[in-house]
């Protein structure tokens, strides 16, 4: 049988990321190649996102080039998942007719028997429904890329409901899997010579929450961690309202656990974080950051923030700066605040002109951009220990990988070492990246 070939385009989190690799997994058993040329596609999925409107356009953007695409080879299938299909369900026919499938957040699994449908029937295909248990969760996935980093997904969906948010609407109620089944799924990984893992959820520390047994996030690490294969975990993201203290423990007593949080914070006002829903105050967050810096001195803080949220006035937004200068982030992700249908925010007064979220932005961002840069400075002579990914991105001649606190190092050495975890001496620090020289080229444990 002659191969057909899968191009995957995949928009948004790192849950769409994980979602693109089972699809490409799935698709693998169906007969289908991925390939990175798209006109060579018999199959096009493209995997949605629509956190703010930026990311829809673009999504949208791209689904216009396969239309193009499809005139000049019509038995090309263009199928459309994530979070917009979620949304549309079949709507997105009516928008663009010439798709050939709609498949939803919860419908993963389903994939190959719906690109079978419209194999055989030519007919369009949709499939949106929720449900209470999300049977992708089950997807076990062993890497077949070569990759040592692998994600995991612990939970799915949300329940918080933050004003601003369209995910709990388009990933449904939060569900965690059972210990066993991850664990189960890790050994799988590890046994095919992953070496990291990065726990997934959208609220990682309520995870156990929905479990019969008694079991919360910071119990599950220790778990993972017993793990022989295992050599680094990472989790993302923390809500901070639930950041335990037995979480904040486990930064200070498993090795395993890289020294790097992300806890999103989103606004440095009382006033708009009580608007966003979020439950927890600027005191609450500076006090978890307190706490995880004591347990641990040298852990590194990433977070999210929005800018001109509904009601955000100027004194709104210098408290977020006020608190940017007291926690000094090692990076952050910042975004305009986007209206999304359907979600609280969207029907609040006072919403921010455009211009004055782009200025509000870009003060924000030179600020982040300062302490970044300060952040990787501090580096600079210090001995790092990288866990080798590969070749660096921008050179064959290098390779990288990534400090326990996930900045990125190239240096140069023998792709060999992929999979080892080495030590590295930092010696020029830039704003997203570190460089560094390979200190020592024997008795480096081969994991
Ligand atoms: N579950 C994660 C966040 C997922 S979305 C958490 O709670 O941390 C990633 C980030 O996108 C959010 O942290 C927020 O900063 C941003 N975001 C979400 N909705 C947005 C909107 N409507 N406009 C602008 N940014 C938004
Ligand atoms: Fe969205 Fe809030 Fe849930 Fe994160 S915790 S996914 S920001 S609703
Ligand atoms: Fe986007 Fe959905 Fe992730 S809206 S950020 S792809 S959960």
């Amino acid at each position: 049988m002659q191969d057909k070939y899968i191009y995957i385009k995949t928009f948004g989190c790192q849950m769409n990321v994980h979602d693109s690799e089972q699809i490409a997994e799935l698709m693998k058993d169906q007969g289908y190649r991925v390939t990175d040329d798209e006109k060579r596609a018999d199959l096009v999925i493209v995997n949605t996102c629509s956190i703010r409107a930026k990311a829809e356009q673009k999504a949208y953007s791209t689904l216009g080039r396969f239309r193009r695409m499809k005139e000049d080879n019509p038995s090309m299938i263009i199928g459309v998942g994530g979070c917009l299909a979620q949304q549309l369900g079949t709507k997105f026919f009516k928008k663009l007719p010439y798709l050939d499938l709609v498949f939803g957040t919860h419908n993963i699994h389903r994939l190959p028997e719906l690109v079978r449908t419209v194999e055989r029937t030519g007919d369009r295909v949709s499939e949106t429904t929720f449900h209470e248990t999300v049977p992708s969760l089950g997807i076990v996935t062993p890497p077949s890329n070569g990759n040592i980093c692998s994600f995991v997904t612990i939970m799915q969906g949300c329940n918080n409901f933050c004003a601003f948010c369209v995910v709990p609407y388009l990933r449904g109620r939060e569900e965690s899997r059972l210990p066993d089944a991850i664990i189960e799924e890790i050994r799988c990984l590890t046994d095919n010579d992953i070496r990291e893992v990065t726990l997934l959820g959208q609220n990682v520390n309520s995870y156990g929450k929905t479990l019969p047994d008694d079991v919360d996030f910071s119990q599950l690490l220790r778990k993972i961690a017993d793990i022989d294969g295992v050599r680094r975990i990472r989790f993302t993201t923390s809500h901070p309202k639930d950041l335990s203290e037995s979480l904040v423990a486990c930064f200070a007593d498993i090795d395993k656990l890289c020294k790097h949080i992300h806890l999103p914070v989103q606004s440095g006002s009382d006033n708009i974080l009580k608007k966003m829903n979020r439950h927890y105050t600027v005191d609450d967050y500076l006090d978890k950051v307190d706490k995880l810096r004591k347990a641990c001195p040298e852990i590194s803080l990433s977070t999210d923030i929005i800018v001109g949220f509904p009601g955000e006035t100027e004194k709104d937004f210098q408290k977020t700066i006020d608190l940017m200068e007291k926690v000094r982030f090692d990076s952050s992700f910042s975004f305009k605040y986007s209206r999304r249908l359907g979600t609280a925010a969207a029907g609040f007064d006072n919403h921010v002109p455009e211009d004055a979220k782009a200025k509000r932005l870009s003060i924000l961002q030179s600020l982040q951009e300062r302490h970044m840069i300060a952040s990787n400075q501090a580096c600079v002579g210090t001995v790092e220990h990288v866990l080798v990914e590969g070749y660096s991105k921008n050179s064959q001649a290098d390779i990288m990988g990534r400090t326990g606190s996930n900045k990125i190092v190239n240096f140069t050495g023998d792709i060999e070492k992929v999979g080892t975890i080495v030590p590295v001496k930092i010696q020029k620090a830039y704003t997203h990246s570190l460089r560094g020289e390979l200190l020592t080229r024997k008795g480096d444990e081969r994991c």
